[in-house]
């Protein structure tokens, strides 16, 4: 097919078909990894996240022929307890269902003066409460957020050794236990410690050379800043050699000033970059009679340009943040394990714990929640400031 005839196609679909296929996409995936990081990992390990979700139509079976006499959750009548494995268990298949069924109890037929369930219904019914039998217990627990909060790395769950008595391997059962380094709970922490400033301090000092570059008028700018675009192609791994060891002269290494350092040294550039590009659209009146009323640079500055500067700000403060926060290089070889981020402590669940994955999904939905919130806080700059770099870009 030729470009223009597939232009031609795509036009015919409706932006919002493609807005809302996109959105399946990106969110079929989030919702399953939110689901699976709730479920027990029995449970995990049996059936795929979509099943929690089916049992409601199975269910639905069950409600209108069984639960008059044997209850909403099957466990109306003690002695036929329905959530009793060992009572499902005599029942596996819909036509062992169907004949205790039609049997009489106490004289009475079974199930009153109701009718009876059909085959198909029946099998559904019967793999309803199996499912039940299963996870008798609840179909959702925290536990594997708890687990990989306070870095558990035994064989059951926290809570379970906890109860138990037996002692988790370097946890005291305490609250302290938040605290363990070997947890996703300190790992915020440290994320959050590392994250703030390296977004803060490159968006400032960019903000203040986008208005020199834009505004003031100094020997050798477009030098500069032609030497600043250049400067953006630059590999970060080229620099990590000569930058540690310079950090090990000066006592850096392993300190959260020396990773400020790094992330702002790299978001500057192009930060920079969209800063100068975006102030550079602003109206020169505005500065002029600005300066003219006696403003200084520094209060023109503050009053003009912070203000109307918010959509650059903040996509650029979407960026960068995303960037540090998933970030597992710089932090690995400035940080190391002395002082876990998110990010490192993850990989060391993947490794560690390859059949308890269950950990993993909370972990990573962990680390997921604060770009989310950033994100959707953000949003409404997001797509100002992305097309204001692209304008005069
Ligand atoms: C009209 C009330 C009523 C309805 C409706 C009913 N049951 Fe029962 N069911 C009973 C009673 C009463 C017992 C016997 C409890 C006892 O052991 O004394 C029983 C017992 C059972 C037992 C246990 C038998 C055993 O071996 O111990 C199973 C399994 C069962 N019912 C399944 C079902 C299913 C599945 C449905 C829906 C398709 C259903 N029942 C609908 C009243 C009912």
């Amino acid at each position: 097919m030729k470009r223009e005839q597939i232009n031609k196609l795509l036009n015919k679909v409706p932006t919002h078909v493609i807005v809302i296929l996109t959105m399946i996409i990106w969110i079929v995936p989030t919702v399953g990894l939110l689901v699976t990081s709730l479920r027990p990992p029995e449970a995990v390990r049996s059936s795929g996240w979509w099943t929690v979700f089916g049992s409601q139509t199975v269910g639905g079976h069950y409600a209108t022929y069984c639960a008059e006499c044997h209850g909403a959750d099957g466990t109306a009548l003690p002695q036929a307890d329905l959530t009793n494995p060992d009572v499902i268990a005599k029942y596996p298949r819909s036509l062992q269902l169907l004949a205790l069924l039609r049997k009489d109890i106490n004289g009475q037929p079974h199930m009153g003066d109701n009718s009876l369930p059909s085959a198909q219904e029946a099998a559904e019914i019967a793999t309803y409460l199996r499912e039940a039998g299963e996870e008798a217990g609840s179909k959702f627990t925290f536990n594997n957020y708890i687990d990989a909060l306070v870095g558990y790395r035994g064989e059951d769950t926290y809570r379970a050794d906890c109860a138990a008595g037996t002692q988790p391997p370097d946890l005291s059962c305490t609250a302290r236990d938040i605290l363990n380094p070997r947890g996703m709970g300190r790992a915020f922490i440290n994320s959050l410690l590392v994250t703030i400033p390296a977004t803060f301090l490159p968006i400032l000092f960019a903000a203040f050379a986008g208005y020199a570059f834009a505004w003031l008028d100094f020997k050798g700018r477009f030098l500069l800043f032609a030497l600043l675009v250049g400067l953006q192609v630059v590999p970060l791994q080229m620099t990590l050699v000569p930058i540690s060891r310079f950090y090990a002269q000066v006592g850096l290494n392993g300190t959260f000033l020396g990773v400020w350092l790094f992330h702002t040294g790299f978001g500057m550039p192009y930060a920079i970059y969209l800063m100068r590009n975006f102030l550079g659209t602003l109206p020169k009146d505005l500065f002029e009679s600005a300066y003219l009323d006696g403003a200084s640079h520094w209060t023109a500055f503050r009053q003009l340009v912070i203000p109307l500067a918010m959509p650059a700000i903040a996509s650029l403060g979407i960026f960068q943040f995303l960037w540090v926060w998933n970030d597992l290089l710089v932090s690995l070889v400035f940080l190391g394990g002395t002082t876990p981020v998110m990010t490192y402590q993850i990989s060391n669940m993947v490794t560690s714990l390859g059949s308890g994955w269950q950990v993993l999904t909370a972990a990573a939905f962990l680390s997921m929640l604060l770009p989310m919130i950033v994100f959707f806080a953000l949003q409404r700059y997001f797509v100002r400031g992305m097309l204001a770099g692209a304008v005069k870009g």
